[in-house]
């Protein structure tokens, strides 16, 4: 496929085989070939390895950092927990949105937290909203022990952001789902995987094993749970009707009720 944007005569044409399409340059269908390619490319040129939040280095998209801020202030859940730490950006992520509105306690678990890492997250200020669990995700101590902990707590969200084989995600969404209250969602992250299988940095295989097609098992497995193509999006004054700019795509199951 190639694309041909032509800024003075202000089109976009795709062209695939003998097939050209012209579009308006200025036309959310432009848009959305052009935020493909960015999320591509992007991808590739690890874009998302040059952001942190609040001084620790976070793994993910901006514009899915916006998602999740909206998630978690509208359903504002007392208990986050979230498989994969590495730098610990996302979980101090969520302990700011938590610690601005009074309430709420984040679990990461991740399956090696390097000392440097577990060093400067524990010296976070608010470390005090956080507890770490060292251990692979699915192993049958962590979850209970993630359960236990999870005891009490009245509006949990989970975020699945570990290891992202397909059966690795099945495993993890059958393990956390339990714990997800009504309305609330557990997040299968990272199905850009799909997208950018034919990427350098991609593999052929990603096409089928990815987070994307585990939620989509899982969401058929599980009528309690709904799989939204985006989360809800609380304002939007575009003539845009998706979200062209995610790592997250097919990821968001909300807990029915
Ligand atoms: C993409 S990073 C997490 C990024 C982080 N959530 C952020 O937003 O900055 C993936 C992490 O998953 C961890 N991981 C890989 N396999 C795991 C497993 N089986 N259980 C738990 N964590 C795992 C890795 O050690 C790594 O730190």
């Amino acid at each position: 496929m190639k694309l041909v944007i032509d800024t003075e005569a202000r089109t976009l044409d795709r062209v695939e085989g003998d097939v050209r399409t012209s579009l308006p340059l200025y036309s959310d269908d432009a848009f959305e070939a052009i935020a493909d390619l960015y999320v591509k490319v992007g991808w590739n040129q690890k874009y998302l390895y040059t952001f942190s939040w609040m001084g620790r280095p976070i793994i993910q998209m901006p514009d899915d950092v916006m998602r999740v801020q909206e998630a978690i202030h509208a359903i504002k859940p007392d208990l986050v927990i979230e498989t994969g730490v590495a730098h610990g950006g996302s979980l101090i992520l969520y302990a700011s949105l938590l610690e601005a509105m009074g309430e709420g306690h984040v679990i990461g678990v991740d399956i090696e937290i390097r000392p440097h890492n577990r060093t400067a997250i524990e010296a976070h200020p608010l470390f005090k909203r956080i507890t770490l669990v060292e251990g692979s995700s699915t192993a049958p101590d962590i979850v209970a022990q993630v359960r236990d902990k999870a005891a009490g707590y009245k509006r949990v969200m989970v975020l699945l952001d570990s290891n992202h084989t397909r059966e690795h995600v099945a495993a993890e969404l059958e393990a956390y789902a339990p714990l997800v209250t009504p309305g609330s969602y557990i997040v299968a992250t990272d199905g850009i995987m799909a997208m950018v299988a034919d990427t350098p940095r991609g593999k052929p295989e990603w096409t089928e094993d990815n987070p994307s097609r585990a939620a989509e098992d899982f969401a058929a497995r599980h009528p309690e749970f709904t799989l939204l193509p985006e989360p809800p999006t609380p304002f939007n004054e575009s003539t845009l009707t998706r979200q062209l700019v995610t790592h997250w795509p097919q990821a968001w199951l909300r807990r029915n009720g």
